[in-house]
């Protein structure tokens, strides 16, 4: 109570911070895989068609939500809808931000040692392990005690980020974040395209397997991909808008968004792609790519190579920051409101306890590798695969139905800012029916892969 509840200082400064939100591991490594995986360029035409279909409607219902009710994502239900049980999806998704939290910040920890190693050189030749650049990483990640201090300080920078609030936080923190990162990885594709892996790179990328059309998998990956990206479903996009002012308007703000991500994502596939064909590196090698071909290339190159190793690991852990203060901000919110405490003390508690809740995934990979709780996935992919796959589409359904059908037909044109045009009923249409039952099918489908 109190204090009157914070907003942004600008429109640009929740673009930016939605944008940092976004923008993370997932496009730098996750995306340019899943698409190899899938069908390159087709795979690609799925995705964008994902994004505008599904993501962009998502999207929109989450800022609806957040900037009308002004609450965190669980309260912004109750509020509109008192004592019926809608408020769940918010609950679902300020869950999987804690859980997801809880492993990204172990990954994002690697990253953070692997920027500090090529500060202070412990990268800059091919380590004197077995394997060199693959036996370092093994090694490091097996290590019961040190992934974890990387993980407990990249914590404490995301921690004391969202402490410091709205406007002297979260924005600051992505206003010097986004363009330096827009910046960086413009370079480094660039540079990568001269190492003369260019054609092959892109053609991984862009060439199209128009079979990949036919398959249903394909479409669901993308669909998957889209709601992760897009951090949709974790209630993040809730929350940040509701610290958003009513004259603000959405569409153009949910698609200057989504444009940004979807390019930074096919941007760092031109990045990552030249360099590794170049070099004769493994395109479909997963978290392996970043953390051992990457580091390999960048020696390959010569001297200047450090830098490029140096500036690539800042940015990866810089994207991570920034989806890392998002996803703390959704449950923090939450804390502050529900338990009536003051953001310092809630940050804390909450990211302490994100950390703590991380020990085990990062202990997983080593010492408790033999504890599998999802067929044979270790427990950081067992998480992964019930948070991104099960969690957030539950979420975002619940939401869709929720804005789509709980509101009235005039509350959603007006709140959606399209009015009653040509576009606003095309939107009121598509939230209501394609958007559920498209969810609905990848739901099911991830729920009996388990
Ligand atoms: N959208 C982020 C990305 O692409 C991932 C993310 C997931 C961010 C969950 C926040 C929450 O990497
Ligand atoms: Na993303």
């Amino acid at each position: 109570m109190g204090q009157p509840r914070e907003q942004w200082a600008s429109r640009w400064g929740f673009m930016l911070a939605a944008v940092g939100s976004a923008v993370g591991l997932g496009n730098i490594w996750r995306f340019s895989y899943v698409a190899g995986e899938n069908g390159g360029a087709a795979f690609l035409l799925i995705y964008v068609l994902c994004v505008l279909l599904i993501g962009f409607p998502v999207m929109m219902a989450e800022f609806m939500l957040g900037r009308r009710a002004q609450s965190d994502a669980v309260e912004s239900f109750t509020k509109l809808a008192p004592g019926k049980p809608w408020f769940i999806g918010g609950g679902i998704g300020v869950a999987a931000a804690f859980i997801i939290l809880t492993f990204y910040g172990v990954i994002a920890g690697w990253s953070l040692k692997y920027f500090v190693a090529y500060l202070t050189g412990g990268l800059w030749d091919t380590p004197a392990v077995e394997d060199g650049f693959a036996g370092y990483f093994v090694n490091f990640i097996t290590d019961p005690v040190e992934p974890i201090i990387w993980q407990a300080i990249f914590m404490a920078i995301t921690i004391g980020i969202v402490i410091l609030g709205i406007k002297q936080g979260i924005e600051k923190a992505n206003k010097f974040l986004m363009p330096t990162l827009a910046i960086l990885v413009v370079l480094l594709a660039a540079y990568s395209l001269t190492l003369g892996g260019a054609r092959e790179g892109l053609a991984f990328l862009f060439a199209p397997d128009w079979s990949a059309l036919t398959e249903p998998s394909v479409y669901l990956a993308a669909m998957g991909q889209a709601f992760f990206s897009l951090s949709l479903g974790m209630g993040v996009m809730i929350t940040y808008s509701s610290y958003l002012a009513e004259q603000h308007k959405l569409p153009s703000a949910a698609g200057t968004i989504i444009g940004f991500d979807t390019l930074f994502a096919v941007i760092a596939g031109v990045m990552i792609f030249p360099a590794v064909f170049a070099f004769g590196g493994e395109a479909d090698a997963g978290p392996g790519l970043v953390f051992i071909t990457l580091p390999g290339i960048f020696e390959s190159i010569g001297g200047f190579g450090i830098i490029v190793g140096l500036l690539f690991f800042f940015l990866f852990t810089a994207a991570a920051l920034s989806s890392a203060i998002s996803l703390l901000e959704a449950p923090v919110a939450y804390v502050i409101r529900k338990f009536n405490l003051n953001r310092k003390v809630t940050a804390l508690i909450v990211g302490v306890l994100v950390f703590v809740g991380g020990i085990p995934s990062s202990l997983g990979i080593g010492v408790l590798s033999g504890v599998t709780p999802l067929a044979d996935r270790d427990i950081l992919d067992s998480l992964d695969y019930i948070s991104g796959n099960i969690m957030l589409p539950l979420a975002g359904l619940i939401t869709a139905l929720f804005v789509g059908w709980a509101w009235s037909r005039s509350e959603i044109l007006k709140q959606s800012d399209l009015g009653d045009s040509g576009l606003g009923q095309a939107f009121l249409w598509i939230l209501r029916i394609p958007v559920p039952i498209f969810i609905a099918i990848v739901f099911i489908w991830m729920a009996s892969q388990l």
